[in-house]
């Protein structure tokens, strides 16, 4: 039996010393455990051995010729040798032979000092070539996007990168061209490399053949300092090493963590750090005085501020309300919710900002209700409405490992996603029809499971579109009813949708009927710490929407802001517009001149993450640690210094002397509070009853296009858009339009258009594509420069625009750009 035979130990001799190690392990792992040094190139421990390079050659008694220790088996009784003097011999071959056309520019490479090949050289190979022939030359290096520099001379055809994209991004990123000594890396059609993952290849890559386009030339190894960090963009919480170099995070790299991101990165975490050290960082308070903002003292800004609110809590404490939580620590929330709960005393605090009112993503806690360890053992995954790749990238690193031990994969959503190709089964459904595919997939599991009822093979009911999806609902609920335990993972796009609520409560009856489990798949940075650690409406609190409707009614006079962007992130632009016209002061922490700290009267300038210590919350409820990278800039301050030097303005102490003894009071707070640990994890949505949801009818084509406003990773926000070679990558912000409705329409593919809704315009470039459906269009969120949130919802959650060409397609694209 296979189990058995995985746990059968074999014994051999390595180098004259005994090893016991699990069936199945290779001779180089064997030697590896027993702490004996076999050198290896093409070998990596994440993926399947390759036995390209012949580095790992060891001499096995009985056997004819040398052999790859990567790709050998270990067996009982074996006898392996990996110093002997053939061996040596070999070594310094192969090294000779890789260096026989490698250009030996150590000095100028990247790579110089963390190098394998230049570590390898050293230590085994020979002192001197028999090689005098010409190298080989290449101009160099290429850019294979606005990440990734390619010097092919470098290259010794490991095909570590190529077997990255193929085997744990699944991404096929890069590929292998031409054979034997005209062998090199290059992408499809020598465009730029598409992946969200490409910093994984420069740093697998064992010489400096793939570099990083924003850090070269600019440090050697040694030149860092690397601290140990925790990357914040999507709410994974990837561990990551920025490498400080004169003061400036020069560079990230991951940081192993096997139950997060294992040893791998998204290219956010990557190369999503230079904004830290941006020219653009707010140095110091801004007060508006006369209708203009400008710099004030600290002690003037929080003059004001405590005067404001002394006058505000005159009113009642029900005047003053908060909102943000997502570039905070969890210190921050926990010293902000003190300050608003328990000093001013309002219970008017949410950090969900971005949720539309009346999302059913309000009623439920965000987050992951296993570990990230036990969503990849998953035999079967859901993605009902998550876009994994754009939302939480490394998220889908674990599913792929998963499905190639055999997992199977199930995608529903209102449009094409990056993964569908992986997926067994793809149901691409209208917009506002997802919780009517989820509910008939419930349907058909429960009656297969009930020996007196046939099943309904996709007997779906009047009312479901176009028969596309309706087909795979038998397929696909036959998967669900054979699989162990399967993960549904509800991203935002489900939730938000006017059919939200529908759609989550049939994911729960679906997931109940067949033994699985469903996870938030909601919020991003620290969204997670945010909502742990109390920012979110005490009793009788209003949630982020109530209190812009209270405040554009003027029943708030102090509207306090940190950790959020609202004029940008809010659904609808109208309600923040109208809700900061109807406060009296309003008051923002950020580190950029964003949108919302433009319309403010007080701005308090912070630090970014990587210049605070203490602690965020991963997507699974864990607590991970930040330390302080860089200083920040000017006389910016951490979040909690404020609000603490705020409570004292009110006459209150909630200062803490150290971070010890703030996370002692936060466990008074929250017990299981433990660095590393993850916190218990939140409720899952309950399953109701049978019965179908109510039908929620997209609106007819004769309404406009239903707008869908889609998460992507690389979008040129206040943080990304200020990192070299993000923004690129990012290209500029278009929309997608179905094929059928750009020939109905009359627009062509790169033209600009305007998208209406009522009196609300957009201008916007259009690119047409399969990406959505017809009657659909796809406008990114993210990008500072396109307010996506102008176009305003209808008071039945849809929104509707006409989309009208504006001028034909001139300009050329961006590099980078899709
Ligand atoms: Fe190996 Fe680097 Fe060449 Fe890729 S570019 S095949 S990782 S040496
Ligand atoms: Fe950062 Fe998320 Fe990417 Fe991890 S997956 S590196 S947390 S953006
Ligand atoms: Fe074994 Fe390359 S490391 S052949």
């Amino acid at each position: 039996m296979a189990v058995e035979a995985s746990r059968r130990m074999i014994k051999l001799e390595i180098d004259g010393l005994e090893v016991a190690v699990p069936a199945g392990t290779t001779v180089y792992q064997a030697a590896r455990a027993a702490g004996i040094d076999i050198p290896i190139f093409c070998y990596h421990d994440r993926m399947p051995p390759l036995g390209a390079c012949r580095m790992c050659l060891v001499r096995v008694e009985k056997m004819p010729k040398l052999a790859a220790s990567c790709t050998l088996e270990a067996a009982d009784g074996m006898v392996v040798d990996t110093k002997g003097a053939e061996v040596v011999a070999a070594q310094r071959a192969v090294l000779e032979l890789l260096l026989a056309n490698h250009p030996l520019d150590c000095p100028i490479c990247d790579k110089g000092g963390e190098c394998p090949l230049q570590d390898q050289t050293f230590r085994y190979g020979p002192a001197r070539s028999r090689f005098v022939e010409t190298k080989r030359d290449f101009a160099k290096p290429i850019p294979l996007g606005p990440l990734l520099a390619l010097d092919r001379e470098r290259c010794i055809a490991c095909w570590r990168c190529v077997r990255f994209g193929e085997i744990v991004a699944g991404d096929d990123a890069l590929k292998g061209f031409e054979r034997g000594f005209a062998s090199e890396v290059g992408t499809p059609h020598a465009a730029p490399v598409e992946s969200k993952f490409i910093g994984n290849t420069m740093a697998i890559c064992p010489v400096g053949a793939l570099t990083s386009r924003s850090y070269r030339f600019r440090a050697r190894p040694w030149d860092n300092r690397p601290i140990p960090s925790t990357c914040t963009y999507c709410g994974v919480g990837c561990a990551t090493w920025l490498d400080v170099r004169g003061g400036k995070i020069v560079r990230a790299r991951a940081r192993e963590a096997v139950g997060i991101n294992d040893v791998w990165l998204c290219d956010l975490g990557f190369f999503g750090h230079d904004y830290v050290g941006s020219e653009e960082r707010l140095r110091t308070p801004l007060v508006r005085r006369n209708g203009d903002l400008g710099e004030a003292t600290w002690d003037e800004a929080l003059g004001l501020l405590s005067a404001w609110l002394r006058y505000a809590t005159e009113g009642g404490p029900g005047r003053v309300a908060f909102l943000g939580g997502r570039r905070l620590t969890n210190e921050d929330a926990f010293v902000a919710a003190r300050l608003f709960g328990e000093v001013v005393g309002t219970p008017h605090l949410d950090h969900r900002v971005d949720a539309p009112s009346g999302s059913v993503g309000l009623d439920v806690r965000w987050g992951l209700c296993t570990t990230l360890e036990e969503l990849g053992q998953a035999d079967a995954l859901v993605l009902v409405g998550c876009d994994i790749t754009e939302e939480y990238p490394v998220v889908w690193l674990r599913i792929k490992a998963a499905l190639d031990r055999g997992a199977s994969l199930l995608v529903l959503h209102p449009g094409r996603v990056e993964v569908r190709r992986h997926a067994v089964s793809e149901l691409v459904v209208e917009h506002g029809r997802l919780g009517e595919a989820v509910s008939l997939m419930a349907g058909a599991v429960e009656a297969a499971r009930t020996p007196t009822l046939p099943p309904q093979h996709g007997a779906a009911g009047p009312g479901v579109g176009g028969g596309t999806w309706r087909d795979g609902i038998a397929g696909a609920a036959g998967l669900l009813s054979s699989s162990r335990r399967p993960h549904f993972i509800v991203g935002r796009l489900a939730l938000d949708a006017p059919d939200g609520r529908a759609t989550l409560e049939a994911c729960a009856r679906l997931s109940a009927a067949c033994g699985g489990v469903v996870h938030v798949a909601r919020g991003r940075g620290n969204d997670f710490g945010a909502q742990r650690f109390g920012l979110l409406p005490g009793d009788g609190g209003l949630d982020a929407g109530g209190i812009l409707r209270a405040a554009a009614a003027g029943e708030i006079d102090l509207l306090y802001v940190a950790g959020c962007d609202p004029a940008t992130a809010v659904s609808d632009r109208e309600a923040w517009e109208a809700a900061r016209r109807g406060v009296g002061l309003l008051v923002v922490h950020e580190s950029f001149m964003s949108a919302t700290a433009q319309a403010a009267d007080v701005v308090l300038p912070t630090l970014v993450l990587p210049e605070k210590g203490g602690t965020v919350t991963n997507i699974e409820g864990r607590v991970l640690p930040l330390q302080p990278a860089v200083k920040g800039p000017g006389r910016a301050r951490g979040d909690a210094e404020i609000f603490a030097l705020v409570a004292s303005r009110m006459g209150a102490t909630i200062t803490y002397g150290t971070s010890d003894e703030l996370l002692d009071g936060m466990r008074a707070a929250v017990p299981e509070l433990a660095v590393g640990e993850v916190l218990p994890p939140p409720p899952a949505p309950a399953p109701i009853g049978g019965g179908e949801p109510p039908a929620q009818e997209p609106p007819a084509q004769e309404q406009g296009l239903v707008l869908l406003r889609v998460d992507r990773l690389f979008a040129a926000g206040s943080m990304s858009g200020r990192c070299r070679g993000l923004a690129g990558v990012a290209g500029p912000p278009h929309c997608v339009v179905h094929p059928s409705d750009a020939a109905r329409l009359g627009v062509e593919d790169g033209a600009l258009v305007e998208l209406a809704a009522g009196d609300a315009l957009l201008a916007v470039v259009a690119r047409v594509g399969d990406a959505t459906l017809p009657g659909q269009v796809l406008l990114p969120r993210g990008y500072d420069a396109l307010p996506v949130n102008g176009l305003p919802a209808g008071a039945d959650g849809w929104t509707r625009v006409a989309l009208r060409p504006l001028r034909p397609r001139t300009a050329p694209r961006a590099e980078g750009s899709p």
